[in-house]
């Protein structure tokens, strides 16, 4: 089974995209305990308001439901059915109940609630794989790729078929913090040296880096374990 469809992950993401800062980092470690990268990285695209975004990879759908404050659609992509499952249950119910781990077999109920102000009726989330698109996704406005990349099994597939998905000057954010995993990715697929030369080397062509900065993540895994992450997040203008 994927990691991403276990119970123990799911309550990890739902605490990331909707747990309240203590929960997610209660150890007092300044800034971290007020990361909230979901909304984070949906921030990065202009203030303008748009008809149509993607999200891939949403998880359980943090950052769609930010999104979707601007944008008249949001169409929601991840391969977990777990993860879509539990996005449409806080889609159609607004908040959702679960257990995370303490320690061991200790564990604690909460109710998550989604963000203020938004019209879920706007949003949809679907099981797919996003190597395998529709033919018929494109002319989309908007597309949000966070911490996606560096799990797929041909991450250059993906970077090639992005171009297609927008419209002209649609906008792009990629958060990757090229965490390359043989469990994910074969090693003959990982960019050969620097990282984000190699991002900029596939993007170019079709599109231009407006902005890119380095972004905290934290994934809670236990009371007394969490890990810490650093995605580059960049914004791409489509050419
Ligand atoms: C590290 S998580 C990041 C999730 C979320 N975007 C975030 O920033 O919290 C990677 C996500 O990509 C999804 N994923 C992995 N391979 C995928 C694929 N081929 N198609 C769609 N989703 C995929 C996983 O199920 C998981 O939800």
């Amino acid at each position: 089974m994927s990691v991403y469809e276990t119970d123990k992950i799911l309550a990890d993401y739902l605490l990331m995209h909707f747990g309240t800062h203590e929960q997610r980092m209660p150890w007092g470690l300044g800034r971290l305990s007020a990361i909230d990268f979901p909304n984070v990285t949906a921030s990065y695209f202009s203030n303008n308001r748009v008809d149509l975004t993607l999200d891939l990879g949403c998880s359980v759908g943090g950052s769609a439901f930010h999104l979707s404050k601007s944008s008249k659609k949001v169409i929601a992509i991840d391969l977990s059915k777990k993860f879509i499952d539990a996005a449409n249950v806080l889609k159609e119910k607004e908040k959702m109940t679960f257990e995370y781990q303490e320690e061991g077999e200790v564990m604690t109920t909460t109710e998550v609630t989604i963000p203020n102000g938004v019209d879920t009726s706007k949003i949809s989330f679907a099981v797919g794989d996003v190597l395998n698109l529709p033919d018929g996704f494109k002319g989309f406005d908007r597309v949000h790729a966070a911490n996606l990349i560096c799990r797929l099994p041909d991450p250059v597939k993906l970077l090639d078929r992005l171009g297609s998905l927008l419209k002209k000057d649609g906008e792009l954010v990629l958060a990757t913090p090229f965490s390359w995993l043989e469990e994910y990715t074969p090693k003959d697929k990982w960019p050969q040296g620097d990282s984000w030369d190699w991002l900029q080397k596939h993007l170019s062509d079709e599109f231009v880096c407006l902005e890119h900065n380095d972004e905290i993540f934290t994934i809670r895994e236990h009371a007394r374990k969490f890990q810490l992450g650093v995605s580059k997040v960049s914004l791409w203008r489509k050419k």
